[in-house]
């Protein structure tokens, strides 16, 4: 009896665990994501779990067919889910269901110094993203705008920690509502595209974690972010994406990231280096000859055949992938076998507007001396709109950012729908070639010719909209190759000057990624930035100059006189582009207005700023104490006023110095902003926080965050050289 009732037992226990096995934990929703990674995990072969760590195609990972757990999907990138690319090469699939909205590029959404735009942008590309099935969306880019010759800087969101940090976190929570994965990159130092596939940073440790670094912290900390793409340069003598100091210690360690690192499209370059320090999927490698069709083309990436090899051998412990493959999972089911995940919508109305917002509150009023903005059109019986940028295809080209978009409207038509078709007449005035990824094209037109013809018509209207600037052509706004010069291209400026000579009533629109030299500035009454708008870009514009919308954009960087003018300009060619081998960051922290701050450099336009049609006056700062301690907030507060006659808004702004320091600190660093909307007449008071800690300095000796005790001094400001006020506080 007794042996029956414990062979009974046997029975019940093997039945029930036999049970167990079967249930499938990682298939079902309702359980935590980390019980189904482990329940996935522990039934996945070796071979199986190295399949996850590289890419099936160009644009998409394995997944595990045994197991019904789906790939990954990717796509470029941070201002609109791009055209479909073939399996095996760069070349476009064209399909006829994949035209997108363009979102202004991140430069625009950076100079709305509005963190709610950056909520309604993610939202807005991630529901884009995830209709066109699409599990992680390669972007935003917050690289550091360190040089204005760098080709990217369009993707990334200006030359401050502080205001990209601040912009960065909203845009990926607004993507991964969607149960899409934003995928900050280019981690890290990637801030120029010479010899961007090798060469090495040298940076030091309080430049890296001050200036460099903050951005992708506050995507990992505060944005939670699920992917993180490594760069293409190396950092310090290795690789960025199989960088040990950047993935593995800081990444990993220090900031506790949970997701995948991801590598930029042929990014990894060994694979011990890869494996062992902190890369999870390798995408995109092109050496030798792994991109072509043949059938071992993807097993033979670093993280293929020859990674299992050494899985197999023991040189590298199965703990490593399986830490990798932990990772995949999580990033898979968060996404792709996230079944509570919304629809998506693509290229809708709703996200038009949602572009041409951020478009319009991101436009830089730069200059409006003669009060010509905004345009009266019942003043001016002919209007001549003069430069190829307004009517140039700006969307297209610029490298893996390109789209293909349902419709862009282009500045002219959007002025001619404004200000009335029949008083508008076009000329080219300049051009460029055609565009094309990594060659410039010449133009093919006379330019004498060309800008002959355009003065003739300035001279005979009442009123020169100019509308200019770089484009996405190789060597300007474009991905693969650096800008060659400061100076605008094209002849542009001699059209401008020899337009000056003919009209004095001549707006002049910018639009661009990048600052540019300015030698026509003091003859200009009137200038506007207004970067790359995407689909609305038009609409956005004529808004903006007709008064219909008040400009209250931002510089998200300085825009110097000249290029020797920006600290990675002032230290010879180590510092930029480089010897070709290294590069060393000789201005340090200093970047952006920060030298120009301490250095007293005064920039054409300074970092911070921009116009309205209407004023504001800013009244005293005050803080809740005089002293604090470490660990407390300063609560600071202060009055604006709009008083003009129009509705508008202001970014106001809070730097911080510090009186007496141990080590070189800038003269001042953005602390706080906001940007308040205020009715004509209407004061409203300004509250903002700013941590104590957040007043201090990376001490390398220390390796630690450190606030010395003594005098801080708060600015209220309309830029960062226009302060308003100030006050001062102790730190004990
Ligand atoms: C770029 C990345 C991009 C990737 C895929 C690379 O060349 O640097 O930003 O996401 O290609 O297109």
């Amino acid at each position: 009896m007794r042996y029956k009732i414990i062979s009974l037992l046997f029975c019940i226990l093997a039945i029930s665990s036999l049970h167990a096995q079967k249930k499938e934990i990682y298939l079902d929703n309702t359980q935590p994501i980390e019980a189904r990674v482990k329940d996935a995990l522990s039934r996945m072969t070796l071979e199986e779990k190295v399949k996850l760590c590289y890419a099936q195609s160009k644009f998409s990972s394995h997944g595990v067919p045994r197991l019904g757990i789906p790939e990954l999907w990717m796509s470029d990138g941070p201002h609109g889910v791009r055209m479909e690319i073939l399996w095996d090469s760069w070349g476009h699939a064209d399909w006829s269901n994949d035209s997108c909205t363009a979102f202004p590029a991140l430069t625009c959404l950076a100079a709305t110094w509005d963190p709610a735009m950056s909520h309604l942008y993610g939202n807005a590309i991630g529901e884009e993203a995830r209709y066109r099935r699409k599990d992680v969306l390669l972007g935003p880019g917050v690289n550091i705008y360190r040089t204005p010759l760098n080709g990217r800087n369009f993707e990334y969101l200006g030359e401050d920690p502080f205001l990209s940090s601040s912009m960065v976190v909203p845009y990926i929570q607004g993507v991964q509502e969607n149960g899409v994965s934003a995928c900050v990159k280019h981690f890290a130092l990637n801030d120029q595209e010479t010899w961007r596939d090798h060469i090495d940073v040298q940076v030091s440790d309080r430049a890296l974690y001050e200036i460099y670094l903050p951005a992708f912290k506050a995507a990992v900390t505060k944005g939670k972010v699920w992917s993180v793409m490594g760069a293409y340069n190396k950092i310090r003598g290795q690789y960025a994406c199989e960088n040990e100091l950047t993935l593995h210690k800081i990444l990993k360690g220090e900031w506790k990231f949970d997701g995948c690192v991801i590598t930029d499209w042929g990014g990894a370059h060994d694979t011990k280096e890869a494996a062992l320090n902190g890369l999870d999927i390798e995408m995109g490698t092109g050496t030798n000859g792994f991109t072509s069709n043949a059938a071992n083309a993807y097993d033979s990436y670093y993280l293929g055949n020859s990674y299992l090899q050494l899985l197999k051998s023991g040189t590298i412990p199965v703990s490593n992938l399986d830490e990798k493959a932990t990772r995949i999972l999580r990033l898979i089911f968060r996404t792709a076998m996230n079944n509570q995940k919304p629809y998506g919508s693509l290229a809708t109305e709703a996200h038009h507007m949602a572009g041409r917002t951020v478009a319009e509150q991101g436009i830089v009023l730069l200059k409006n001396d003669a009060g010509i903005l905004p345009i009266n059109s019942a003043k001016y019986k002919t209007i001549a709109v003069i430069g190829e940028n307004a009517t140039r295809k700006l969307t297209e080209g610029g490298g893996s950012s390109e789209l293909k978009v349902k419709h862009e409207i282009s500045p002219l038509q959007g002025l001619m729908e404004k200000l009335g078709a029949d008083k508008i007449k076009y000329a080219l005035g300049y051009a460029s070639g055609a565009v094309s990824y990594d060659k410039v094209n010449a133009s093919p037109y006379d330019a004498a010719l060309l800008r002959n013809e355009a003065v003739e018509l300035a001279s005979k209207s009442d009123l020169v909209i100019f509308i200019g600037g770089l484009n996405k052509n190789t060597q300007q706004d474009s991905e693969g190759d650096d800008r060659r010069s400061y100076s605008l291209p094209f002849e542009q400026n001699e059209l401008i000057a020899a337009l000056q000579k003919v009209n004095k009533n001549i707006v002049i629109v910018m639009l661009s990624g990048n600052a540019y030299s300015m030698p026509w500035l003091y003859q200009a009454s009137t200038l506007v930035q207004a970067w790359y708008g995407g689909s609305e870009a038009g609409h956005a514009i004529a808004n903006v100059l007709s008064g219909t919308v008040n400009p209250s954009g931002k510089l998200p960087f300085t825009f110097a006189e000249k290029l020797n003018d920006y600290g990675a300009h002032s230290f010879g060619t180590i510092a930029y582009p480089g010897d070709s081998i290294k590069e060393e960051y000789k201005e340090d922290i200093l970047v952006g207005y920060r030298w120009f701050d301490t250095k007293k450099i005064k920039p054409l336009f300074p970092f911070g700023y921009g116009l309205s049609y209407t004023s504001f006056e800013y009244g005293n700062i005050t803080t809740d104490k005089k002293v604090y301690t470490n660990d407390e907030s300063i609560r600071l507060k202060f009055s604006i006023k709009n008083t003009g006659k129009t509705d508008g808004a202001e970014v106001a702004q809070v730097y911080a110095s510090q009186t007496k320091a141990s080590v070189l600190r800038p003269v001042k660093e953005l602390k706080a902003f906001k940007k308040v909307f205020l009715k004509a007449g209407e004061l409203k008071y300004v509250e903002l926080e700013i941590k104590v800690k957040d007043l201090s300095f990376f001490n390398e000796h220390s390796h630690k965050w450190t606030v010395e005790p003594g005098e801080f001094v708060l600015f209220n400001a309309a830029s960062s050289a226009e302060v308003k006020n100030r006050v001062s506080i102790q730190v004990k």
